[in-house]
């Protein structure tokens, strides 16, 4: 990390991005939060706001992205496998409050349009984590000059976006409009 006393250049970041990015490679289970296992947490999650959505759209969202999840689990393995690394996880405090937010959030809820617009914000908050985790990936990968790397959590990234603005449209079309 570049001294906080320094006054910080382009050259510090760059290196500090570089470096960190290559210490989540040789260390993944100690630092790279975005992991397949974290993934996996989110995986586990889907099936039960799929069950707990009422709107047939936004059942039908929540199970296209369980499975473009699925993937995402893959190529986040390909990407540990690229660098000779087995994917390990570690407990992420961050994804379990969220998800522990939705369940807590839904188990309130007896109003099924109500729950609808509130599974969206929980789903769009989840999302919104994953596109951080992505976006920061993919900007170092591409600062390692890693390009087969970057090409795989960008595809990722792409998905999350998409699935973000999917849910942005069904609320602002549908879900909020009738739970209003
Ligand atoms: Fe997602």
């Amino acid at each position: 990390m570049p001294s906080l006393r320094a006054p910080l250049n382009r050259h510090d970041w760059q290196k500090f991005h570089r470096d960190a990015f290559a210490a989540q490679f040789s260390e993944p289970e100690a630092v790279f939060r975005g992991s397949p296992k974290e993934i996996s947490k989110i995986l586990k999650a889907l099936p039960d706001m799929i069950a707990k959505a009422n709107d047939p759209q936004l059942r039908q969202g929540f199970q296209v992205h369980l499975g473009e999840t699925k993937n995402q689990v893959q190529r986040l393995e390909q990407v540990f496998r690229q660098h000779g690394h087995e994917p390990s996880g570690v407990n992420c405090p961050a994804i379990d409050g969220i998800i522990e937010e939705t369940n807590e959030i839904a188990g309130e809820i007896d109003d099924k349009t109500v729950l609808d617009a509130a599974l969206i914000a929980a789903a769009q908050a989840v999302e919104h984590y994953e596109i951080t985790r992505y976006g920061t990936l993919v900007a170092w990968a591409k600062q390692l000059g890693r390009e087969d790397c970057a090409a795989l959590l960008q595809q990722n990234l792409d998905e999350e976006k998409a699935a973000d603005k999917k849910l942005t449209m069904l609320a602002e079309s549908r879900v909020n409009r009738r739970a209003a």
